[in-house]
C-alpha cells in the first residue's frame, strides 16, 4: 500500500458543523487546517436535525460571513411556546425578557452554508477518510493517520481538534486515567417526521399525560413534529396516520386544529442521553462539539453548544499563532465546559419538566405540576428560563 505525508497546522477530524465551522474560521485567519471526515459529503448533508439558533449563534455565524442564506431564509422568532394538558399556555419570551430573538434555521441548511463557504475558499476537506488514529498527542509535534482510496496518510500537524461526534476517536484517545465522563440515559426517544406542510407560527412544546410533542419548521412549506416515544420503538411501528393521531392528541384541541398533517418525507426516532466528557482538552488535541457533550433535544442546545465551543478553540488556535500568547487554549476546557454543563442542565431541567418518566410515582407528577405553575406565575422564573433558552452569553 502506497503512502502520502502532508502538513498542517490544525488537523480537524469531523465534518460537521463543529468541524467545518472552525475551519472556516481559521481559515479566515490564515490559519493552515485539513479536515478529515469519514463519510461522504453527501451522507453528511443528508442528516436531519435541530433548527433552533441561540442568538449567540446567529451572531457568530454573521461575525464569521456565513450570515446570508441564514438572514434570507431563517426565521427569527420571540421565543417557543408552551403547551400544557388542562393548564393555560406560556411562552417562553426570550425577546421581552433578553431583548434577543431566537432564529428558526435548520442544521441542514447551515452545514449546506458551510460546505459551500469552504469549497468557495478552497478549504482542505477530505471525505470519506478512513481508520483516523491521532498520535503522540502530548508531544509538540502530534500527528494523525488515515486511509484514502488505497493509500495511508499522515498528516503533521501543531494541533488536533477532535470535532468528531459522539462515535468519534479524539474522545477514545483519552486515557482513561484521565477521561472522566457523566451521562444520562433517558427512557424514551424522539419520533420525529418531516413533512412538506405549512407549520405552525412558533415553535411549540407539548406537555400532556400521552406524553410529549414538539411543533417545529424549516421553512414555509417544510415542518418538523416530535413525539415522545418508547426508548425500545422502531420507526415500523409507527405508520403516518399512528404519528398524526398521537401528535394532535397531545396538543390542546384549539392548537390541534391549525396543525396541517400529510406524507412524512423522512422519518427517524432520536435517542436521548445527557453526556459530558471532561477535560475538553488532551496534550494538542481539543474536543469540541458532539465529541465532548451530548445533550436531550429537548432545549435545542446541541448545535448551538457546538457553536460556542468552536468560538472558544478558535479564539485560542487564532491567539496562540497571531500573538504567540497561550491563554485561551490552555483555560479552553475550563470556559466551554462552564457554558457546556449549564446547557445540560436546562436541558436536562426542561426534558424533566416536559416528559413522564416510566416509574414515576405521583409526588414527581405533583413537583411538575408545581414547576409548571411556578413557570406561569413567576416573573423571576419567566426571565431566567428565557436567558437560558435563548443562550447565555460567551465569556470574554
Ligand atoms: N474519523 C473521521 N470523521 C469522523 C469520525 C472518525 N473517526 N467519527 C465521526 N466522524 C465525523 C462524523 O461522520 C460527523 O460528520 O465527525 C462528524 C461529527 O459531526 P456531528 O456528529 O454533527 O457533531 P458536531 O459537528 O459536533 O455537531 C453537533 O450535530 O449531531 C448533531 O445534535 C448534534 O446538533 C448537534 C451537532
Ligand atoms: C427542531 O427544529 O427540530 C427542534 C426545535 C426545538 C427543539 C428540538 C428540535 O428543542
Amino acid at each position: 500500500m502506497s503512502a502520502s505525508r502532508q502538513r498542517t497546522q490544525v488537523a480537524i477530524i469531523g465534518g460537521g458543523p463543529a468541524g467545518l465551522l472552525l475551519s472556516h474560521i481559521l481559515d479566515q485567519q490564515g490559519i493552515d487546517t485539513i479536515v478529515l471526515e469519514r463519510q461522504s459529503k453527501d451522507y453528511v448533508l443528508a442528516r436531519i436535525r435541530a433548527g433552533v439558533l441561540e442568538a449567540g449563534s446567529v451572531q457568530l455565524l454573521r461575525d464569521v460571513g456565513l450570515g446570508a442564506r441564514m438572514d434570507q431564509h431563517g426565521k427569527p422568532k420571540d421565543g417557543t411556546g408552551i403547551v400544557w394538558q388542562n393548564k393555560p399556555a406560556f411562552y417562553i419570551n426570550t425577546a421581552e425578557w433578553t431583548g434577543k430573538q431566537i432564529m428558526a434555521y435548520g442544521q441542514t441548511a447551515i452545514t449546506e452554508d458551510l460546505y459551500a463557504a469552504r469549497e468557495r475558499d478552497g478549504g482542505h476537506i477530505i471525505n470519506e477518510a478512513a481508520n483516523v488514529a491521532l498520535h503522540d498527542l502530548t508531544s509538540d509535534t502530534p500527528h494523525v493517520t488515515y486511509e484514502k482510496d488505497g493509500v495511508i496518510c499522515r498528516i503533521d500537524c501543531d494541533f488536533v481538534a477532535a470535532c468528531d461526534g459522539f462515535h468519534g476517536i479524539g474522545r477514545q484517545s483519552i486515557p482513561s486515567d484521565v477521561l472522566k465522563t457523566f451521562e444520562r440515559v433517558y427512557p424514551f426517544g424522539w419520533l420525529g417526521i418531516m413533512a412538506k406542510v405549512p407549520p405552525l407560527p412558533d415553535f411549540v412544546y407539548a406537555y400532556h399525560e400521552k406524553g410529549f410533542a414538539l411543533a417545529a419548521q424549516r421553512n414555509p412549506m417544510l415542518s418538523r413534529y416530535y413525539v415522545q416515544c418508547d426508548a425500545t420503538d422502531t420507526i415500523d411501528a409507527w405508520s403516518d396516520d399512528r404519528f398524526w393521531d398521537e401528535l394532535l392528541a397531545r396538543f390542546p384541541s384549539d392548537m390541534a386544529s391549525q396543525i396541517v398533517t400529510g406524507p412524512s418525507i423522512e422519518k427517524s426516532i432520536a435517542p436521548l442521553r445527557s453526556f459530558v466528557a471532561e477535560p475538553m482538552q488532551y496534550g494538542r488535541m481539543y474536543l469540541a462539539g458532539d465529541a465532548a457533550h451530548v445533550v436531550p433535544p429537548t432545549g435545542a442546545k446541541g448545535l448551538n453548544l457546538a457553536f460556542s465551543d468552536i468560538y472558544y478553540l478558535s479564539r485560542g488556535f487564532i491567539e496562540h499563532y497571531k500573538n504567540t500568547r497561550a491563554h485561551y487554549l490552555e483555560t479552553y476546557s475550563q470556559m466551554a465546559l462552564r457554558r457546556v454543563w449549564s446547557a445540560v442542565n436546562l436541558s436536562w431541567r426542561l426534558t424533566k419538566l416536559l416528559h413522564r418518566f416510566p416509574q414515576e410515582d405521583p409526588f414527581d407528577e405533583r413537583i411538575r405540576q408545581n414547576d409548571y405553575d411556578l413557570l406561569l406565575t413567576s416573573p423571576a422564573v419567566q426571565s431566567a428560563l428565557a436567558h437560558e433558552y435563548v443562550g447565555l452569553p460567551y465569556e470574554d
